[in-house]
């Protein structure tokens, strides 16, 4: 085996209820299958105990006691091996999903509220107004940003750029998708970027930028950021190119050519997610946006985001 692959060989397990096993697209990633039973008995305790989206939305410790039962079912070790996972720089990411048991998109908020609530606590999704914020990508938008433009690319960047709280990891969720083609989640991992000294080693890779976000964000505060900085000694990135205000000519240039530069570069990832799955990265080293899709009049594809932070 060369040095590549053992990358994603650290967490790489089987028990009964899940397998962690390197992920087909990238080696930077593993995937995890939990065991149809584990999924089907998961569902069946939720309706046992009357849960519902709703009832998590609005009793936010419901969130955790399901988190409890997903617990039960996979065993303690589950929720270390993928905070473990979202923790190590040499990966930081993996794909999980309900193996078309399901199509109730309640259910998969559940499945997600649950996975999540095993690493930490997400954010408020000041858009949505709830912990969690679903969208939907269609033939004609109206929006002020292009977080809902199918038919261009939607640049890589990270999560929480334009709020002061930590957003520590991201995942997103494949609710539905119909007549898409084209639309990938696209990946980058910091330390695949073949430009990634050229930039974070620039004077301005520690300058403070102002980040604000459009209306539709319902955020009206400023925050500075500077693009790097280091975690656990090792650089990490702050970027979003819709949200930055620059002041200037050389400023404007040095955000331009870093995200060109991470846009063309050979180990951009666009992920295959069927419905049903969802991926988590560590929103710190990862960054993530979103391929054009084909035209289609009746383009009609909606994920599911969280993020936040890990628990203590
Ligand atoms: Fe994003």
């Amino acid at each position: 085996m060369n040095a590549v692959d053992q990358k994603v060989m650290k967490f790489v397990q089987k028990t009964q209820a899940y397998e962690v096993m390197p992920h087909p697209q990238s080696n930077r990633m593993y995937h995890i299958e939990i065991s149809a039973h584990v999924i089907e008995e998961f569902l069946t305790k939720l309706k046992e105990e009357d849960v519902s989206v709703q009832r998590l939305e609005y009793t936010p410790y419901m969130r955790h006691i399901i988190a409890n039962y997903l617990q039960q079912l996979v065993g303690e070790e589950f929720g270390e091996i993928i905070r473990g996972i979202l923790h190590d720089r040499e990966t930081g990411g993996y794909t999980v999903g309900m193996k078309g048991l399901t199509e109730d998109t309640e259910e998969y908020v559940m499945f997600a509220t649950a996975i999540t609530h095993l690493i930490g606590l997400p954010n408020f999704d000041a858009m949505s107004k709830k912990y969690y914020a679903r969208f939907t990508v269609q033939d004609t938008d109206n929006s002020d940003s292009y977080l809902r433009q199918a038919y261009r690319l939607f640049t890589l960047h990270t999560d929480g750029t334009f709020v002061d709280e930590p957003t520590d990891w991201l995942l997103m969720m494949k609710m539905k998708e119909e007549n898409a083609v084209g639309g990938e989640s696209r990946l980058l991992h910091l330390d695949d970027w073949e430009e990634m000294g050229k930039y974070s080693n620039h004077p301005l890779a520690s300058h403070e930028f102002t980040y604000k976000a459009p209306g539709s964000k319902n955020v009206d505060q400023e925050v500075q950021r500077t693009t790097f900085f280091k975690d656990n000694n090792k650089p990490c990135i702050c970027f979003i190119d819709q949200f930055v205000y620059t002041e200037t000519i050389e400023e404007a240039e040095y955000l331009k050519g870093l995200s060109d530069s991470m846009e063309n570069d050979k180990s951009v990832i666009e992920l295959k997610l069927p419905v049903g799955d969802l991926v988590m990265v560590n929103n710190l080293f990862w960054l993530h946006g979103r391929a054009a899709f084909q035209k289609d009049p009746n383009l009609n594809r909606e994920l599911m985001r969280l993020r936040g932070r890990f628990a203590k």
